[in-house]
């Protein structure tokens, strides 16, 4: 087939593949071997400790540096590139690379394919709401089917860092508090990112992130440190990363933050101890954003040199966009200070996974499929059911919702009623903004051209600075207005809602007031938002309040004013259809809450799974000016039609520990309306070595059944989910004794049973 000459029409650039090119990018024709190990290694042998050095480096390509990107890659100074988005430019530089490059080794492009590329898709804490892993899956199914469309090969998700305060803006980016739904997320993820096995037609490489602790910032300030203890560490943040690992993530991103005071790119124990040796992990560490030099800055390597040699000594296998590996680790190797094999080490698994990819067979990305294959009506309509499917209805009081088709006249208010850029949230890196429904041009494209959609801002919320990583999104313009002029623009908007006969107010967040740096020290509506809500109230008419957010927010005020209030998150950019379906009763809700929501800022951090105390009758009054349980506890949401939950039964009333035991309750629903509920199993350890908190998630179901429909839920409950790392015996096990167990809707569930664990 070498012999052959092919010529591939990528785009406007004809390539010719002939001769040795041809060989290189042809593993079964590489010295006759086709094993993936013999491959890389007889490449490695060929490679000097520059272009190794070059593997491990991954650039931007605007990165302003006297040498080009191009001439980088001619001299194999680069193996990887992030935020290029363009297929022409993609297979331009891949060009360079297959056909120029002295060894021919293909690049492999990252971008953060978070939760969608042209189309977004709910953010991942909303995925997390649908709770339904194969609604996350498909979500990244199709994300991944995108991003390769225009030769991206490799995404820097999924994140799955437990998030337990959510000041942290990076919570929207995660499955939530929950390391058990987490776990179940992160693998499905995984999959919907990779399919069946790395390599998979359509499909990219994933990266499992930000290894470890990210989430645990103090304060929730980005970027600040963790401090987590062993048992917290092993029993709530490291399972979801383990689950990922199992699930195959072919990377694995370390974190900014140090844990515990050692920073996590410089972290042997996280990278090596845990990774490498107790979860065998295969695949290839990158870095984040300039943290292996960032080492110095944390004030932990002494100098570039020295942050080069602790990060590649821990574990960090690529370095992202700073290039002290590129420029240090040369000379390192040369004094010692790094092993020659581990360099060699961190090379084969970088090639590993392009060989994996089929990237040395297959390095280009087809013109055509950019053209065809990007914001689909098959990809339009997935993201709109991903949208209805994580939504959580939070109240919904004389059953306001859903709304009738008749009504004649509908205010539709807010500054995101009909903000492009701001349903679709933050890390919606690739999308046009013009490519997506709002709440207003959803509910306005339901009616006839007789009724009235009346819309207006009300009020403006300014926009915080855009990430740097969000660089289609200019700098915010401050919004100049006179105070008669936002006087009169609020007015208008009163005005509007008492000439109607319900309104819709979406309220919440800017797409840059959640996400990496938008971090927060409140939780009320920004702006003048609730000042607005408190308006439209006052005027009594039924009032709707849609909420766009990355995060919980406060919404006590309104939890008592407000009949209806629908949680829609960043429902991406179907979100305006999935809205109005939902309001108008095409869709039910039947999301559940994958965080504890709080009151107010004063009770975070919180969450469901604490431990009891010494007075466990005041578990919900531990401050005394006022409550600290949630407004809305985890796994919370409502329906329009009602379901009863009754006959818990378990198949004995003991098991033996590494068994499986069979629960089963009777569901029926109870409505009118066809709908789903989220069927929860939590335990309780009673006694052991260490206190267990009071509820543990350890399974759930979604289940859509008709009304009156009854269905018998049954689960596997395998004992090996119980066992848990013990402060006291320091290692993992599952401990014999007894437990409580309950089934419901929420974490609150009320059906109670018992049973043994033996030894
Ligand atoms: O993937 C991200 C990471 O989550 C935060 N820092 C930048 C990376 C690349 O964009």
């Amino acid at each position: 087939r070498c012999a052959l000459v092919r010529r591939l029409l990528v785009g406007s650039l004809a390539i010719t593949l002939s001769g040795a090119s041809c060989l290189a990018q042809s593993p079964q024709n590489w010295e006759g071997d086709t094993t993936e190990a013999r491959f890389v290694d007889n490449l490695l042998q060929k490679m000097t400790l520059e272009e190794k050095l070059g593997q491990m480096s991954q650039i931007p390509l605007n990165q302003k540096e006297d040498v080009s990107p191009d001439e980088r890659i001619l001299k194999g100074q680069v193996g990887s590139f992030l935020f290029i988005t363009d297929a022409k430019e993609i297979n331009r530089l891949q060009h360079l690379a297959v056909e120029k490059g002295r060894l021919h080794i293909p690049l492999i492009f990252g971008f953060d394919v978070i939760h969608g590329f042209r189309t977004i898709y709910p953010v991942p804490l909303a995925l997390a709401a649908s709770w339904d892993p194969a609604q996350a899956e498909e979500a990244q199914r199709m994300a991944a089917k995108e991003a390769s469309a225009v030769g991206i090969n490799w995404t820097f998700a999924p994140m799955v860092d437990i998030a337990r305060d959510p000041r942290w803006g990076r919570i929207m980016e995660g499955a939530g508090e929950d390391p058990y739904l987490g776990s179940q997320m992160a693998a499905a993820q995984i999959r919907g990112f990779q399919g069946d096995k790395i390599g998979s037609p359509e499909h990219i490489l994933a990266c499992v992130k930000h290894f470890a602790g990210y989430g645990a910032a103090v304060g929730g300030r980005d970027y600040d440190s963790s401090s987590i203890s062993d048992e917290e560490l092993w029993n709530i943040y490291l399972p979801p990363f383990e689950a990922a690992v199992r699930a195959g993530s072919g990377s694995l991103m370390s974190a900014y933050m140090d844990l515990n005071g050692v920073p996590a790119t410089g972290n042997r124990f996280l990278l090596h101890d845990v990774l490498r040796e107790k979860w065998k992990f295969d695949g290839f560490v990158v870095s984040d954003w300039e943290s292996v030099k960032s080492l110095t800055t944390h004030g932990f390597a002494s100098g570039p040199q020295d942050a080069a040699v602790r990060a590649v000594n821990a574990g960090v296998d690529m370095e992202m966009t700073s290039h002290v590996f590129r420029d240090e680790l040369a000379a390192a190797v040369k004094q010692g200070l790094v092993q020659q094999s581990t360099i060699d080490e961190a090379v084969r698994r970088i090639l590993t996974a392009k060989y994996r990819l089929g990237l040395f067979t297959s390095p280009y990305v087809a013109s055509s499929r950019a053209e065809t294959e990007l914001v689909t009506p098959e990809q339009r309509q997935s993201a709109r059911k991903a949208a209805e499917r994580s939504a959580v209805l939070l109240r919904n009081e004389g059953r306001l919702l859903p709304l009738s088709k008749s009504l004649t006249s509908i205010a539709v208010i807010g500054p995101l009623a009909d903000s492009q850029a701001d349903i679709t949230g933050s890390w919606s890196l690739a999308t046009h903004p013009a490519d997506a429904v709002t709440v207003f041009e959803g509910i306005r494209k339901r009616f006839p051209s007789g009724t009235t959609i009346n819309w207006a801002k009300g009020v403006e919320i300014e926009r915080v600075q855009p990430s740097i990583f969000d660089p289609q999104y200019p700098s915010p313009k401050p919004v100049l207005k006179t105070d008669a002029e936002r006087d009169a623009e609020f007015a208008h908007a009163i005005d509007l809602i008492k000439q109607s006969q319900v309104a819709v107010l979406v309220l919440g967040e800017a797409q840059t007031m959640s996400g990496e740096r938008a971090s927060r020290s409140t939780l009320t509506l920004p702006g003048r938002q609730q000042q607005l809500l408190e308006a439209a109230v006052a005027t009594g008419k039924p009032i709707v309040l849609v909420l766009l957010n990355g995060r919980p927010l406060d919404i006590t005020w309104a939890s008592e004013h407000v009949p209806a209030i629908l949680d829609a998150w960043y429902p991406g950019t179907e979100g305006g259809n999935a809205v109005a379906d939902l309001l108008f009763g095409d869709a039910n809700p039947g999301g559940k809450l994958p965080v504890s929501w709080p009151r107010s800022v004063g009770q975070v951090p919180i969450f469901y799974a604490r431990t009891l105390t010494q007075i466990p009758n005041a578990l919900d009054t531990r401050y005394w000016d006022g409550s600290s349980a949630p407004l809305y506890p985890f796994g919370y949401g409502l329906s329009y039609t009602t379901f009863k939950m009754d006959d818990l039964k378990t198949e004995s009333i003991s098991v033996k520990a590494g068994s499986k035991l069979a629960v089963s309750i009777e569901l029926q629903n109870t409505g009118g309306a066809a709908g789903d509920q989220v069927v929860q199993l939590y335990t309780h350890q009673r006694s052991g070595t260490a206190s267990r908190p009071t509820r543990e998630l350890k399974a759930f179901r979604r289940v859509s059944l008709k009304p009156g429909e009854k269905q018998t839920v049954t689960f596997a409950l395998d004992t090996n989910d119980l066992g848990f790392w013990s402060p006291q015996t320091h290692r993992w096990s599952i401990e014999p004794g007894p437990f409580d167990l309950w089934v419901g809707a929420d974490s609150s569930a009320t059906q109670h049973t018992t049973f043994t664990v033996l030894p």
